[in-house]
């Protein structure tokens, strides 16, 4: 049996979140949170539960420091974990090779800091340790493929040829942002064109692998995948995250309210006269008063949420919403005020940090 191969992982957050703008304008996209947590914060617990120790997370120089400080050493995850700086966005193949000194020789999961994957990347992992292929792609069957980097299989699952973003239909089954390679990648990387957006395509990369004879396996997901690029996404991850990761918790107080479902309620939160409708996850220090709450619902520290109506939303820390609803679909970043003279027509609502908006009825 071959010994099992020293597994490095590597997280990329380089990109802008130029889609999630105004709320990315001031954070950046994988520090967003989702059930009250950052998204790259699961990533970083799926890396921990395969097992790899020795993590790199590739930053732009502007991010860089918000997520070097929310993230530290790595120790909370008991991983080290390296800041390499990507300059320039351009390209995920362009960030393994920014990462070359960092990996070495090793193999590594490469990994996008701001997609989420049911069930993690453990079984992923355990995969390529036992089969030990040149690179081992994670796959998904999507509905239109064009958007994304799309490979071909043989009847064994092999990858026989790979293209971004096609024109024309290759097959239905996308890259998902999960790639485990052995050190033959850099080799492939080297050389390579920048692609009709300007970019260095790992999907290219491993084409260069495929062609050159290196052998290139899938795993096809069947569960959930989310890319958190776009508001929905982001809703829709975060209505995942309270479905799968949210635990009960009762730590605030509540009072002369009727509670359904799963909520986890922080220290130092007072909930009074509302209707609570789980899964709902208000952090510490946040007040409810006289307003009905969920379900989907994620509440950042410190907020204030009073005579309103909110469903299938994200309020980040320290926001004021007074009088105001339905809200659902909606985003609002930290540091809102939200007001308003009562029940209005239902509004869906983006907004960035520090915004202030009044509605009325
Ligand atoms: C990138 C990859 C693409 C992959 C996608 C998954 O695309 O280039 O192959 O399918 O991530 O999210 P991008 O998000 O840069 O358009």
């Amino acid at each position: 049996m071959k010994p099992s191969p020293h597994i490095k992982a590597l997280v990329l957050c380089g990109g802008k979140g130029t889609r999630l703008r105004p709320v990315t304008n001031t954070r950046p996209k994988h520090l967003l949170p989702i059930a009250n947590r950052p998204i790259l914060f699961y990533v970083l617990d799926y890396i921990a539960l395969a097992g790899i120790t020795e993590v790199g997370i590739v930053i732009s120089p502007g991010a860089g420091d918000e997520i070097r400080k929310a993230v530290g050493d790595g120790s909370r995850w008991g991983m080290t974990v390296d800041y390499i700086t990507q300059l320039e966005a351009k390209g995920l193949a362009q960030a393994v090779s920014c990462a070359r000194g960092f990996l070495g020789e090793s193999s590594f999961l490469l990994f996008l800091g701001d997609n989420l994957i049911q069930g993690g990347v453990a079984g992923f992992v355990a995969e390529f340790a036992s089969h030990r292929p040149d690179a081992l792609i994670m796959l998904k069957e999507v509905a239109d493929p064009r958007a994304f980097g799309v490979a071909q299989l043989d009847g064994r699952g092999r990858v026989t040829k790979l293209v971004e973003k096609p024109k024309q239909s290759l097959s239905n089954l996308a890259l998902i942002g999960a790639y485990i390679f052995s050190p033959l990648i850099h080799q492939a990387i080297e050389g390579l064109e920048p692609s009709w957006r300007g970019e260095l395509e790992i999907t290219d990369a491993i084409q260069r692998l495929v062609i050159t004879g290196g052998r290139v396996s899938s795993h096809i997901l069947q569960g959930w995948w989310v890319d958190t690029g776009k508001k929905e996404d982001l809703l829709w991850a975060n209505r995942v995250a309270l479905d799968e990761f949210l635990c009960a918790r009762m730590a605030g107080s509540v009072g002369g309210t009727s509670v359904c479902n799963k909520v986890d309620i922080g220290h130092n939160a007072h909930i009074q006269n509302s209707q609570l409708q789980g899964p709902v996850c208000i952090a510490e220090d946040c007040t409810i008063r006289n307003s009905v709450v969920g379900p989907y619902v994620s509440i950042g520290a410190g907020t204030c949420i009073e005579d309103s109506q909110l469903e299938d939303s994200v309020v980040m820390e320290g926001c004021h919403i007074h009088g105001v609803g339905p809200i659902s679909s909606s985003i609002i970043s930290r540091n809102c005020r939200v007001t308003g003279d009562g029940p209005q027509a239902p509004a869906c609502l983006f907004m960035g940090d520090d915004t202030e908006l009044s509605l009325t009825s």
